[in-house]
This record gives C-alpha cells, structure tokens and sequence, in this order.
C-alpha cells in the first residue's frame, strides 16, 4: 500500500517469497474501484510472463536483441502470493487470491482453516459459489457474507468464525485499505517512506524498508494510503514496537553463486565465526546471556524438525558428554501429540533456522502450557518461536534462502556445543580447555574442508545416476549419515537412508549390492576399528564405498576408491567437518541432474502448518 504502484513490488517480493512455496502463484491489484486479478500454476515467472512488454534493442552494429519489460499495472495497493498446497492440487483455479462471488473481495492466506468444510456448507447453503477446492476460499466468501461497506469489520467478523492459522491479507475494490490478520502464521509489516509492506517474511520487505513491526497471533493491522494501525480482534489499537532488520540487502542475493544453496555452503565458515563472536571470553568462559534458571534442571528434551532434528541428536551427544545432563530428543510433530511428561524441573529445548515451524511452535507451547522452561535455538530474528520462548541463542548465520539447509545446520552444532560447554560451566563439570582452541580454529577447519570440492565433484559425477543411497556413522557421526541422506533426498530426489552403521547387519544390509553407493563417515574416534569392520562387511557384497575420513589408513584406501579427506578435529567438531562434503556431494549431484537445487520439488523453505 503506497503511492507507487504496487504491481512491480508485489512480482519482486514474490520472487524473494518463493522459497517458502512454489507451486503456482497469484496477485490482485485495485486500483480506481476496481481490482485486477491474475494466477497462474508453477514459478512466479510464468505468472510475470502474461505481463511482460516485449521490446527490441539494436545496436550499431545491426544486430537486434529482444528485452522485456513489466506491463505498467496502474493501482497502489495489491496483495500476492505463492503458495505451498495443503487443500486443492497445485493449479490455477486453487491458486491465491480468491475472489468472493462478486469478485469484490480478494483474500491470500497462509495456514490451515481446520473448520473450513462445516463454514463451506453454511454458505453454500445461503448461495455462495465455490469455484476452488481450497479451505482458504472459505474467508472471502465470509467476509462478503459480513460486508456492509466497512471492510474491517466485516474482517473482524469472519475472522472470528475461523479456526486453524492464518496469516492472512484481505482487499476490497470499494476501499482503499488492505486488512491483514495471523494466528500460528508469520506476518511481519515494514513501515516504509509513503509505502508499507506486509509479508510472511522479512526478506521480501528488506528491499524496501529495514523498519518493521512482528505482529502476534490474534493482531491484525489496517493499511491505509496515509498510515496504518495495528489492533486486536475486537479492533481496539495496539501499541507495537518498530525493529531493526540487521540483514543488509545483498545478503538475500546470489553474490554470483548458482545457487543459494552453494553460496549458503561456503558462507559456513563466516557463519559459525558470527555464532562464535563475543560467546567465549578470555579465560574461557562461555558467556550466554539466558535468563534462566538452570540450578534444579533435572533434563533436557530437544524438540525440532527436519535438518535441525540432527543436529539435536548431536547436541545431545555434545550436552550429555560435557555437562553430564540427561538428554531426550523428539520430532518436535511427536512430542506435540504423546502428551509429554515435562514439568518446572525439564528444560525444553526447541531448535528451528526459520523459528516458524508450525510443529516446532506447537511443542513449545504444549511444553510451557505444562510449565517446563523454554529455550531456542534459533536463527531468524524476531520470528514467532524466537519471540515466544523464555530465553534463546540466536545463530546470526545471516538469511538461508536455499530450502536444503546448510550453514544453519553447522551453526547449530556450534550453538549447542557452546550451550553443552556452558551448562557444564554452571554445573562445575571440568572441561578439557583443548576444545576452546578447536572451537577458535573452527572456521579456518571449515574453509579447509571446502577446499575438497574438485575432488567431490568428480564423485558426483561419478554416483549421479544411481537409484539409492545408504550413509553410516556411528556416535555423533550417526545424525551426520542422517543429515547427508536427507540432503541428497530433498534436492537430488534420490532416495538415500541413513543408520547406524551397525545397524546394518540387523536388515537394511540386505539392500547391499554393486549398485549401492555407501558412504561411510569414518573419522578417527573411539568407534573407528567398529566402523573398519562395518566397511569390511558392505565391502564382501560388492558395495560401492565412498569415504569420509581424516585418517587415509591403508584399510581405508583398501576398502574404498572413492575417499573424502577432511582435516583433523575434536570429536565434538567432526559433526560439523563431515557434513559439509556431504552438502557438496548432494548439491553437486542434484545440479548435474539440472535440477532446481533452491527449490526441490514439493517443498518449503518454513513449514508454517502441521
Ligand atoms: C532441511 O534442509 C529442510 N529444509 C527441512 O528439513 C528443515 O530442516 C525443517 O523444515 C526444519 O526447519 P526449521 O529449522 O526452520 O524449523
């Protein structure tokens, strides 16, 4: 809502959205009573395409090149959106906005009305006509139901009849106003110079304005030409606080990478410095500001989603061996739904990059609404779980745009092992001080590692055909064969399992034969002469090795022609060092099968719905 147009702002802020979904895409404009509204199936280009001018350019020389430019779309105030199925397939008619019958009203929406059917036969049976088979259609047709020329409160009256989440913005030609409401669903608005922007996340606003508001669940706010306001559901004002986003622009850009993801996986080693930074003082201690009472914690359970789920099974490995503290790890989804047993004495610790994951945010509010302390690891600032937790360590990896997460994942090992090594602190346990130089030398390690990609290249090259994958480790290494599996998953749609290495003889070594590639995380530890024997085994069936390891032994080389070499580093690091050849292999494959490796098929940057 401004004094430009908003037609060119609603395309590039959807092409900054689109990590967050990507099946089809939609915009409505108004403009002089009147709206405009258009979607289309797939990428937000093809929804650009309809509006392109095409144009030729030609030069001294007589040769003639064709450019484009954007169709000018008159109209200050437009609502967009992409969008990530949950009701009604990917195609045109169920993409966002929707109109209500009189294609006067136009709704986007991001969550799930769970009472959408029974709301849907209430209105079906007072004539509305449903043209979509999404639950998001529901809120137009409701605030029509509503409209008595005060769109606001025709809002407020059909938000009240939802039940499920929401982060929702609704348009009606006959006013100059966009409403915009949540409930479980991000919705953060930058206040701009004569313009204000509201999206799900800040990166589509960051372009336009570094000020902006976070609003809570059951706010919404009125944008008008000349302001705005933020109120409750009962339409009385909000005093809010205006933030500072600290991401500069450039940093939601490529910087000349492919990909996101690729820049994202060299970005590590800067990274986990800024994870690092002012944590650990001269004399060793770790300093983190948690307000917290930690002196009767009795155990900590760990609640996350996806990549930042492996990272917590290492961080229980990390707190359980520096701080002697019990630890359980839970899909956050899970923990959700079994009617956990955690009281004042447990210590919930929730880990998510984005802090939106609805699941993630569920478990957190089952584990306060049952009095256990909270704590977050989180990356995005001022987002819904990083503001709802009691306390929290903020990763400062700088925005992941690339939906396979990478940088974020080898912060949150350091996090947690920074959080292990404090616990231990407060709890009196001796620390070996070694692991403060390795912890320092951390992210010269990680730009050593990166050296390897030449080497990784060729591998995948070599593997990018194969139909599946296993990955083994043992001990900390475990998740690490969990992580690069789902790495490889998620972006090359090969399908790969991690485990236990030894686990394999108990069953999955029956899939074993000259087709199985198997990579193996074999850095030296305690469970280094176990792992030998586990190669040994796959070996006598003709599986193909590939092996990460920071010890080339004559075994190794005997057992494997396919070795990754990764320097030498505490126990508690290696996590971190033997993921990232992971990354590499799984983002080199995926882009040698041309695939989009920033937007694998069927996913999401955020999950913001159960
Ligand atoms: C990882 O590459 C995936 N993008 C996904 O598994 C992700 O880790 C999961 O959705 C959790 O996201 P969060 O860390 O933002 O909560």
């Amino acid at each position: 809502m401004g004094k430009k147009n908003a037609f060119p702002i609603l395309i590039e802020g959807l092409k900054k959205m689109e990590y967050r979904g990507y099946d089809s895409a939609g915009i409505c404009v108004g403009h002089n009573n009147d709206l405009m509204l258009a979607k289309k199936k797939g990428r937000v280009v093809e929804l650009e395409k309809d509006f392109l001018n095409e144009y030729g350019v030609c030069s001294l020389d007589g040769s003639c090149e064709k450019r484009y430019e954007l169709k000018e779309i008159k109209g200050g105030m437009g609502i967009a959106h992409t969008r990530w199925a949950t009701h009604g397939e990917p195609n045109e008619t169920n993409a966002h906005p929707h109109f209500d019958c009189k294609k006067e009203i136009a709704v986007v929406h991001n969550g799930i009305i769970e009472n959408y059917n029974a709301l849907k036969e209430i209105l079906e049976k007072e004539g509305h006509i449903f043209v979509s088979k999404t639950d998001t259609e529901v809120i137009s047709h409701l605030v029509e139901k509503f409209y008595q020329g005060n769109i606001e409160e025709a809002a407020i009256k059909a938000i009240k009849l939802i039940e499920g989440t929401f982060g929702l913005a609704i348009i009606c030609k006959k006013e100059n106003k966009i409403i915009v409401a949540r409930r479980g669903s991000p919705v953060v608005l930058g206040v701009g110079e004569n313009e204000n922007i509201v999206a799900s996340d800040v990166v589509a606003i960051l372009p336009h304005t570094k000020r902006v508001i976070y609003l809570n669940d059951n706010e919404m706010a009125v944008l008008m030409q000349d302001g705005y306001a933020v109120k409750n559901l009962d339409g009385q004002n909000v005093e809010k606080n205006i933030e500072e986003i600290k991401w500069a622009a450039e940093e939601i850009e490529k910087g000349g990478y492919k990909h996101f993801m690729l820049k994202e996986i060299f970005e590590q080693p800067k990274a986990v410095e800024n994870t690092l930074r002012g944590r650990i003082d001269e004399d060793n201690n770790v300093k983190l500001s948690l307000d917290i009472d930690f002196s009767n914690l009795k155990r900590i359970i760990i609640a996350a989603c996806g990549t930042s789920w492996h990272s917590a099974l290492i961080g229980k490995y990390l707190i359980e061996k520096s701080a002697n503290l019990p630890v359980e790890v839970d899909y956050a989804s899970e923990f959700r739904y079994r009617n956990p047993i955690v009281g004042p004495d447990d210590l919930l610790l929730v880990i998510s990059q984005s802090g939106e994951t609805a699941d993630v945010l569920a478990a957190l509010r089952e584990a306060k609404q049952k009095g256990a302390k909270t704590l977050g690891i989180i990356n995005v600032v001022g987002s819904t779980i990083a503001r709802e937790v009691d306390s929290g360590i903020y990763l400062h990896a700088g925005p992941e745009i690339g939906v396979a997460s990478t940088k974020a994942f080898s912060c949150q090992v350091t996090a947690l092992l920074l959080l292990a090594l404090f616990l231990a602190q407060k709890r009196g346990v001796k620390i070996d001080k070694e692991i403060f130089v390795e912890l320092k030398n951390l992210p010269k390690k990680i730009e050593e590692t990166l050296k390897n990609s030449d080497k990784i290249i060729l591998l995948a090259d070599k593997f990018k055909d194969a139909k599946n994958f296993l990955y083994l480790g043992r001990g900390m290494n475990f998740p690490v064969a969990l992580e690069g599996a789902l790495k490889l998953k998620e972006i090359s749609y090969i399908h790969a399992e991690g485990y236990p290495a030894a686990e394999m003889k108990h069953g999955p070594i029956a899939l074993v034969d000259s087709n199985m590639p198997v990579v193996f995380v074999a850095t030296k530890d305690n469970t280094y002469s176990k792992i030998l024997s586990n190669m040994e085994e796959i070996r006598a069936r003709g599986g193909q090795i590939i092996a990460i390891t920071n010890e080339v032994s004559q075994d190794i080389q005997r057992l494997s022609q396919n070795i990754i070499a990764v320097p030498r580093c505490a126990e508690e690091l290696s996590p971190i060092i033997n993921t990232i050849p992971l990354q590499i292999l799984a983002y080199h494959i995926a882009d040698k099968k041309n695939l989009d490796v920033d937007k694998p098929k069927n996913l999401a940057k955020s999950v913001t719905v159960e």
